[in-house]
């Protein structure tokens, strides 16, 4: 698929980090001619991280973009199986064979797991250089290349090993999605519905509306998407950059759904799956706690199974939920703490919660 030839006027957000700041540009044909992509690049010497799926559709546009740069490209195979130490030696041997230097731009180009290695990549490579994010998923443009974090998994947990690291851009072109099979663009609609229910009551109630035009891909739906996602999650960000409280309502879901990846070995569920299982789970649990009504808590598996998402995890004892929960990087001193909803929209980072609402949910699946 080629990308449109002449980028409209890009929809301009900005992550307000100081001296770190820098803007996600959202908009149709911005990996095209005209693309702004090397107006962002550190010196003249870059490396593409892609993988093999990416490479074939989106490689040469993006080799087009760099024209002047000294460029080199690393094609890592593809999968969330591969997001791992011994990958990023392709990209470290890459770097060092070619002589980059500390001047040098990684682009990421790819879903969530390019970027989150690219990322990784960048942090440590030579203690920081710079990158650029260019997702290639809905996952990715609403998520995962916005704020920073960057990492690998470890067998014994996921994204245990990693690094914050902001971008100095991200470029999303939502052209870029039309390859994107529909399993993937559900997976990331669950980071969207996420958003929606943490904190924008508004952005719920309008995903409610519009799901149709979402998954049918209608261009204006999901630039408005895109933009309302990242600027819900630029705002956080700007507000807690390492995750010290806020941020962690950003893992709506996910206490959950890292406790399902890891259990299935990264392999049969996605992420976007687990997280939607787990807004279901969180769901579950807040309204055992009495927190949200028996309307609100459908309203939320109504809207998760509208995505064509799962509402329910795969079958795990209660015990292995909670070995898996209690390994989680916002497990505090032994104790699980969760983000729970307060209501729809506005959740919250707690340990103070019924353990039996808790097991209600571990065993009521
Ligand atoms: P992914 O990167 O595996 O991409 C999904 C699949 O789509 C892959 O097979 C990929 O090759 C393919 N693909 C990518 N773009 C395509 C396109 N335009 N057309 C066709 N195929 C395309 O998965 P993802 O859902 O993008 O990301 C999931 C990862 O993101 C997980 O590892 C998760 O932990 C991470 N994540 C990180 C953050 C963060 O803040 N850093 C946030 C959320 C998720
Ligand atoms: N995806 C969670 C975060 O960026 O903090």
């Amino acid at each position: 698929m080629a990308p449109t030839d002449s980028p409209a006027t890009p929809r301009h957000l900005a992550v307000d980090l100081g001296e770190r700041s820098y803007p996600i540009l959202i908009g149709s044909g911005l990996l095209g001619e005209g693309s702004p992509l090397a107006d962002y690049l550190a010196g003249r010497q870059a490396l593409v991280v892609t993988n093999e799926t990416v490479a074939p559709l989106f490689g040469d546009a993006t080799t087009r973009a760099l024209t002047d740069a000294s460029l080199d490209t690393v094609v890592l195979p593809d999968g969330e199986r591969y997001k791992e130490l011994t990958t990023l030696d392709q990209v470290y041997d890459r770097l060092l064979a070619d002589a980059f230097d500390r001047s040098c731009t990684l682009i990421a180009l790819g879903g969530g797991v390019v970027g989150d290695m690219a990322g990784f990549a960048a942090a440590t490579y030579q203690r920081g250089v710079a990158y650029i994010q260019v997702p290639t998923t809905l996952l990715a443009m609403v998520d995962s290349s916005v704020g920073g974090k960057t990492g690998v998994n470890h067998a014994r947990g996921k994204n245990m090993i990693g690094a914050f690291h902001q971008p100095r851009c991200v470029i999303a072109d939502p052209d870029l999605l039309a390859t994107l099979p529909d399993r993937e663009l559900r997976a990331g609609i669950a980071e969207v519905i996420k958003y929606g229910l943490l904190g924008d009551y508004a952005f719920f109630a309008w995903l409610e509306q519009n799901m149709a035009a979402l998954l049918a891909r209608d261009p204006a739906t999901l630039a408005e998407v895109i933009e309302r996602s990242c600027r819900n999650k630029a705002a956080i960000v700007a507000a807690d950059e390492r995750e010290a409280g806020q941020r962690a309502l950003l893992n709506l879901g996910h206490t959950f759904a890292h406790a399902i990846e890891t259990a299935t070995g990264y392999s049969s569920w996605l992420h976007g799956e687990a997280v939607a299982a787990g807004l279901c789970m969180a769901g579950h649990t807040s309204w055992q706690c009495g927190w949200l009504s028996d309307n609100d808590r459908a309203r939320i598996d109504s809207l998760i199974a509208a995505a064509g998402l799962p509402t329910a995890p795969p079958a795990l004892e209660p015990q292995r939920w909670r070995e898996l929960m209690g390994i989680d990087k916002k497990a505090k001193d032994g104790r699980i703490r969760l983000i729970l909803l307060r209501a729809l929209g506005d959740a919250v980072v707690t340990e103070d919660f019924p353990d039996e609402a808790l097991a209600a949910t571990l065993n009521g699946f």
